[in-house]
């Protein structure tokens, strides 16, 4: 029995934390809940009991806290992860602002789950993208070798939290944007999170790094582009693959079969392939599509779907979490 924080815990990610641990009857003693002050007093109700989400300050973590889960932004765990980890408190952080840095973990149990063991305080979850990329890449990489990775993702607009659903659902009644330059209703956005001066965009240059990262191997060549879309839940990756040696696609059918993780849906012949809707309210990784590139020696395509909330964020974060407690016993 831990005693948990959620900073955030208003947010998509945050209460997608709380269904998810009600949901595998998370074993928790105290429970606490942060978020802004406009969210002080709001009342969210977890396993039956009542909770009152508390304004976050300074002093938020003077309480018998063991583990903090954040996802209130970059700015917030900015600020808030070092102290709470002056603390002693774990933080496992939903945000992009520690993912890169060498001495954080960043972690998604079916590829990596050794490197909690090297934690310092903080753990990341990674970009939600890359999450349910590098679970089918990770078999890839260990029975054929990755030499070269093209992303295209078609990123559902929950991925920008509630102000990105609201432009998808005010703006299939009227002309309405407010979270994107333009109405993403109707529409394709090929832009995610800022612009850089090498012409990517930030959430481009996070899939790229973060997999290598997650991988352990820089020496993946690795290109993305990402791409928002006007739909609600799960996101779509297509990930253009070369292998470093020869193989034969049913082995590569049976080597995503044989994980927990995933599902293959692919039977063209009746059009059966994974799609958001499949997806959501799930926590599989979903691939089908699965083909040779033929203009390339060891090319393959392959189509990656999972809901961007659970599995690409807070189902990610409470494995970390089981895992940090299985340590502990
Ligand atoms: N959505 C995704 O697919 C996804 C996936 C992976 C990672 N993430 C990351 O998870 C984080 C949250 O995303 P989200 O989609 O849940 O966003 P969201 O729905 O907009 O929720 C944001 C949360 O942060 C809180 N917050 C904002 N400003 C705050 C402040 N000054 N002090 C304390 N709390 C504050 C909000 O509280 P109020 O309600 O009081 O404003 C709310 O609880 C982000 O870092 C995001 O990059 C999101």
């Amino acid at each position: 029995m831990i005693n948990l924080g959620i900073v955030g815990a208003t947010g998509m990610v945050g209460r997608t934390f709380l269904k998810i641990m009600e949901e595998r009857n998370f074993p928790i003693k105290n429970l606490y809940l942060f978020a802004s002050h406009k969210s002080k007093g709001t009342v969210i109700e977890y396993n039956n009991k009542v909770y009152e989400v508390e304004a976050l300050d300074v002093n938020s973590f003077n309480k018998d806290l063991d583990v903090l889960l954040f996802s209130a932004g970059g700015n917030i765990s900015k600020k808030y992860a070092p102290i709470a980890k002056d603390k002693g408190i774990i933080v496992i952080d939903n945000s992009s602002y520690w993912r890169m840095e060498n001495w954080v973990p960043l972690v998604v149990p079916e590829v990596n789950f050794e490197t909690i063991e090297k934690h310092h305080g903080i753990i990341a979850n990674p970009n939600c993208s890359t999450i349910q990329a590098v679970v089918p890449l990770k078999l890839l990489k260990d029975k054929y070798g990755l030499k070269r990775i093209v992303f295209s993702t078609y990123q559902a607009v929950s991925g920008s939290g509630v102000e990105g659903l609201k432009d998808l659902e005010k703006g299939i009644q009227l002309p309405y944007h407010n979270k994107y330059p333009y109405p993403i209703a109707y529409n394709v956005l090929p832009h995610i999170d800022d612009f850089l001066e090498n012409g990517y965009t930030k959430e481009e240059i996070k899939m790229i790094e973060e997999t290598k990262k997650i991988l352990d191997d820089n020496s993946i060549k690795i290109t993305a582009t990402t791409v928002r879309v006007p739909v609600k839940y799960g996101h779509s990756i297509s990930a253009n693959i070369e292998l470093k040696n020869k193989f034969h696609l049913e082995d590569i059918f049976k080597l995503f079969e044989s994980s927990d993780s995933i599902k293959v849906l692919d039977d063209i012949k009746n059009n059966l392939y994974p799609m958001p809707l499949i997806a959501e309210g799930t926590d599989k990784i979903y691939i089908g599509r699965i083909r040779r590139d033929y203009s390339l020696e060891n090319g393959l395509n392959i189509w990656i779907v999972a809901d961007n909330i659970r599995k690409g964020a807070a189902t990610n974060t409470i494995q970390i979490l089981e895992l940090l407690l299985n340590r502990r016993h």
